[in-house]
């Protein structure tokens, strides 16, 4: 076992999972102003550069980041035996569920083509917040 690049591959994994979670925190609340932004008005463009830039320039890489250097880490377990990785790797997934519905509420917005409530997207920005405390969790403490 290369301790070495173990170490390497969690702290890599570590900072690409922070830049990934303040997009995930951070978007649906931009979602939630832009609903109250009229189409075509100055708030509304300049919120719908900032979701832009947000998703293809922080989450995006930082997903693909987070996935390369977790995969990585896993070739220092076996699935098998650490049914822990199991639950956290069905909790990352509805995360990456999660954040392909925020790629599509931006597209809906940048078309002006929203028809979701700003409460709707109040309960949502929740969502990656319950993920992230269960998926730390878990791979902290191995609970199982
Ligand atoms: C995308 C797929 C992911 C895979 C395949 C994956 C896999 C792993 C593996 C195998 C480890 C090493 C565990 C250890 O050394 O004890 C690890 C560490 C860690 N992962 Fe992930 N992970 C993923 C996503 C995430 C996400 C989305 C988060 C947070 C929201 C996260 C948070 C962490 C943390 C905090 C550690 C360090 C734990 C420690 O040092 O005790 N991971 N991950």
């Amino acid at each position: 076992m290369d301790i070495g690049l173990y170490h390497w591959l969690k702290a890599l994994h570590i900072i690409a999972v922070v830049a990934w979670m303040a997009g995930l925190l951070y978007l649906p609340r931009l979602f939630v102003y832009h609903v109250n932004a009229t189409a075509g008005s100055e708030a509304s463009e300049m919120l719908k550069v900032m979701e832009r830039r947000l998703m293809r320039f922080i989450m995006l890489p930082a997903s693909i980041a987070t996935w390369v250097f977790g995969l990585g880490l896993l070739h220092y377990f076996s699935l098998a035996e650490e049914p822990w990785l199991h639950s956290k790797l069905g909790l990352v997934l509805v995360l990456t569920g999660f954040h392909h519905f925020c790629a599509r509420w931006r597209k809906d917005f940048a078309r002006d083509a929203n028809r979701h409530t700003a409460k709707f997207f109040r309960i949502m920005n929740e969502v990656p917040t319950l993920l992230m405390v269960g998926i730390v969790l878990l791979v902290v403490l191995k609970p199982f």
